[in-house]
């Protein structure tokens, strides 16, 4: 089975749909697919697939010791894919216990699937990081802005962080030197790991090796979502250097998927998007990450292959290039074609402007409130 966590540092990038689609997408393959909502506590990966509410899932399992696990697994209406929805509404599920979480680790690795999909939330909480832990292959989604391309590296730090804290025994000099890092106040996140790592061959040459040896197997990928302009695709290269050069890790890239104002069409009419117009740009660019997830193995060993890697970041620049061509065309096409557009494709363009205009409506208003509550404040005169 092909396990594949989807995390981010930042909210809100796109993880669900990703998910989503593209267990749908590998169902249409032909393969056997689990999506588990692991975002436990905000679960809504249901929403993506239509269904509107949720009885039973983890949390219920979690909570009721008489529950099989078997039973919160539910069968969809979409070829080859099952569902294990998240929380339904329980409180404090997102704080799971150390004994819970190895449970729920447990039942999943042992289910019959070709791929386990699973929907994490944002942020480096060790639940989180321990979840996209359980594959070596945890795809890492952002978007092209700071804060999100930020978020992500820094995801990925603290996942070095927590491998490093599973594979140092306690009373080890590495884990001691860890814990003195930690009490000296110097934040982890500013400490250089390249040069951590030579200190802890200096000092403790197992536990470096038991942590290299742990890295090897950790190949991560990326997907860049929601871009505006081909120029964004660079965000990507940006990423990949960062982790690089401060972490010591390959990043592969799996793909870029551009903003497209038919998702939210789509997610309003309770489709997921590969479903409602599987010839869109946004869809395809969905299939084509799909089919390079058809060429992993259920293991990752090793290190990656330098050339694919440098590879996959070329490529992703070329579809970024066609995608941009698409969207144009798809347009010229629409106001062009016979000089005349169908009812539908009318209805469409309407509502996704009206869309952006509502979106648009609200973030002024926001700030018209922002504005007067500051004069009212006294802060503005
Ligand atoms: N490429 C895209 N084009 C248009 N809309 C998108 C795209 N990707 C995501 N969205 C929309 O952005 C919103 C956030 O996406 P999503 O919920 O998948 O993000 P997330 O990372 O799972 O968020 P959270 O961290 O809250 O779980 C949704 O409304 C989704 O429909
Ligand atoms: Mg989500």
């Amino acid at each position: 089975m092909v396990v594949l966590p989807i995390a981010s540092g930042k909210g809100g990038v796109g993880k669900s749909l990703v998910a989503v689609n593209i267990g749908l997408a590998l169902g249409e393959a032909g393969k056997k697919v689990v999506l588990v909502d692991l975002d436990l506590g905000a679960s809504n990966l249901h929403m993506f697939m239509g269904i509107r509410s949720i009885k039973t899932g983890i949390g219920h399992f979690l909570n009721n010791k008489d529950m099989n696990f078997e039973d919160i697994i539910l069968d969809t209406e979409f070829e080859g894919v099952r569902f294990i929805p998240g929380d339904a509404e329980i409180p404090g599920i997102a704080n799971l216990k150390g004994t819970q979480k190895r449970n729920l680790i447990k039942h999943l690795l042992s289910l019959d699937a070709d791929y386990l999909i699973i929907d994490l939330g944002a942020g480096t909480s060790n639940n989180v990081l321990d979840f996209f832990l359980i594959s070596g292959r945890g795809i890492v989604v952002t978007t092209p802005t700071l804060t999100a391309v930020l978020n992500a590296y820094l995801f990925l730090k603290n996942a070095v962080f927590r491998i490093m804290s599973s594979c140092f025994k306690s009373d080890s000099p590495a884990a001691q030197l860890i814990e003195k890092l930690k009490k000296e106040g110097s934040p982890l996140q500013k400490v250089y790991i390249p040069k951590l790592l030579e200190k802890i061959k200096n000092i403790d040459e197992e536990s470096h090796s038991l942590f290299m040896n742990r890295i090897e197997t950790f190949h991560p990928c990326l997907v860049l979502n929601l871009l505006s302009d081909q120029k964004d695709a660079e965000k990507a290269t940006q990423v990949r250097r960062s982790v690089s050069q401060y972490l010591n890790l390959d990043l592969e890239h799996l793909g870029i998927i551009y903003k497209d104002a038919l998702q939210n069409i789509a997610l309003n009419s309770r489709i997921p998007i590969v479903k409602y117009k599987p010839g869109s740009v946004i869809s395809q660019a969905i299939y084509r990450i799909a089919d390079k997830l058809l060429d992993f193995t259920s293991e990752s060993k090793g290190p990656l292959d330098l050339q694919s890697l440098e590879e996959s970041y070329q490529i992703a620049e070329l579809e970024a290039e066609a995608d941009y061509q698409s969207r144009i065309y798809y347009l010229e096409e629409l106001l062009h074609c016979g000089g005349e557009l169908s009812k539908g494709e009318l209805i469409e363009i309407i509502k996704s402007q009206q869309y952006e205009v509502d979106k648009l409506k609200k973030e002024s208003n926001l700030l018209k409130a922002k504005l007067v509550k500051a004069i009212n404040q006294g802060f503005i005169s």
